[in-house]
């Protein structure tokens, strides 16, 4: 199946602009690990291919805890996607962070508990690096898109992945915030951690949609959604430029995630 795309872009519909691209079709993916979210849209934008995946499945079926995240990256592997561009909506933890702005975040705070976030858990012992959990490449590139364009976008936010589906407690948003984290959402983990593991690079337009609960209003989703919409054009013209410049041959060091990181004896492994 490799071949199919070079690129892969994960978030909801809206993020995802179907008339850039000649070619369309839907394929269907199976993998060791179960079905993606959907079937994944595949189509060409110049020499480039590229693909979609709805995170949340059509019509958002999927809650941040049951997204098999696993079958998600693997899927992408298996059509030999080598960047993923990955799309997806937080609250904000500081003042100047404001709804509607974007983060590029550059480091992740895990406080899930109880999602698969290894393709690794049969037979073989792997460690990856995670210390930097995006890539810095296209993370610099998608902030430099986005300040060209006018967007208030912040490089380099702590995101505080939760697990969700519950939003957090008033006593965790002033935890989260008195550790200085930037932005919080339920979606970065394990895909960004899947993603290491699958050498593929991995990087986040998160957009802002409110200010979590330690603020004046509480988050709902009223606001979420009604933010959701209003950022959707951002996120979609730093992806259309995004496209135009991510080259797809430059080495980096997310594609050797696994030099060196395997622990199990090469004769035990069974491929
Ligand atoms: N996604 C969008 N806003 C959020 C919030 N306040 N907490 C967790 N996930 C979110």
């Amino acid at each position: 199946m490799k071949g199919h795309a070079d690129i892969a872009i994960i978030g909801g519909s809206g993020v995802y602009d179907v008339s850039l691209f000649d070619n369309i079709r839907q394929i269907e993916v199976d993998t060791p690990f179960g079905k993606p979210s959907d079937s994944i849209t595949v189509g060409d934008f110049g020499e480039k291919k590229v693909c979609f995946l709805p995170r949340h499945g059509t019509g958002h079926r999927v809650s941040p805890t049951n997204l098999n995240s696993r079958a998600n990256i693997f899927a992408l592997k298996k059509l030999g996607v080598k960047q993923i561009i990955a799309a997806s909506a937080v609250g904000s933890l500081k003042e100047d962070i404001k709804p509607q702005d974007i983060v590029i975040p550059y480091q992740i705070y895990d406080r899930t508990k109880i999602r698969p976030s290894t393709f690794f858990d049969q037979d073989i012992v792997v460690h990856t690096g995670f210390a930097d959990p995006f890539c810095s490449g296209m993370s610099k590139l998608l902030h430099k898109i986005a300040i060209a364009n006018g967007y208030n976008s912040h490089p380099e936010g702590t995101y505080v992945c939760i697990e969700g589906p519950q939003f957090s407690t008033r006593a965790e948003s002033n935890v989260y915030r008195s550790l200085g984290f930037d932005i919080i959402g339920m979606t970065a983990i394990p895909e960004a951690k899947l993603a290491r593991e699958a050498e593929i690079c991995y990087s986040t337009i998160a957009t802002v949609t409110d200010y979590d609960v330690w603020h004046e209003e509480d988050v709902t989703m009223e606001t979420i959604i009604a933010n959701v919409i209003k950022n959707e054009k951002a996120v979609r013209t730093i992806i259309h430029q995004a496209l135009e410049s991510l080259d797809i041959e430059q080495d980096c060091e997310c594609r050797h995630a696994l030099d060196g990181a395997i622990m199990t004896d090469s004769e035990m492994i069974s491929y």
